[in-house]
């Protein structure tokens, strides 16, 4: 399976809001062989979460597995929306994009969102503490955001100043 390179901090595609997946032009076929690009450069990584932004293609699709009870728990995440939120966790957070990195930041404890799975199908669900986190973490990439963007000001700062050092070791 195919190994993607990943976007790193200060590509334009990481910035941009992308667009739906729109399932009635979209091949199954196609979004099947993205999916398992996305899977496979995920946990090549070893990351939790991937969203597309991230493989250089704004469209509104992610993949998550926080693996609970260390079990594969694979969830497609398209067009995905926040519908409700409860409770505020302050935990540290890391990103595929700026490897390397880690800031607390604070998050809704607990989160419902809705989307569609790789058929197309709606499907709604919760979750909490490490799977809220990557819910939240991954749609703010469709929307053209990095956890660095959500950091106070002084801890915005400080991030700021570490990335310019890793830059350095990415190239
Ligand atoms: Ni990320």
């Amino acid at each position: 399976m195919p190994v993607l390179p990943i976007m790193r901090h200060g590509e334009p595609c990481l910035k941009k809001v992308s667009l739906p997946v729109d399932f009635a032009t979209f091949k199954k076929r196609d979004i099947a062989k993205l999916l398992k690009n996305m899977w496979s450069t995920m946990y090549a990584a070893k990351g939790v979460g991937l969203a597309a932004p991230q493989i250089g293609l704004n469209l509104r699709l992610a993949v998550i597995d926080v693996r609970p009870d260390g079990k594969r728990q694979k969830l497609v995440l398209a067009n995905p929306e926040i519908i409700s939120r409860e409770g505020d966790l302050h935990e540290e957070e890391g990103c595929l994009s700026i490897p390397g990195l880690y800031a607390k930041l604070t998050r809704s404890a607990k989160v419902t969102i809705r989307a569609f799975d790789e058929k197309g199908e709606p499907y709604e669900m919760t979750g909490t503490d490490l799977l809220a986190r990557a819910f939240q973490h991954e749609i703010d990439h469709l929307d053209g955001k990095l956890f660095v963007d959500r950091l106070d000001f002084p801890e915005k700062m400080k991030a700021m100043q570490a990335i310019r050092e890793l830059k350095k070791s990415w190239i």
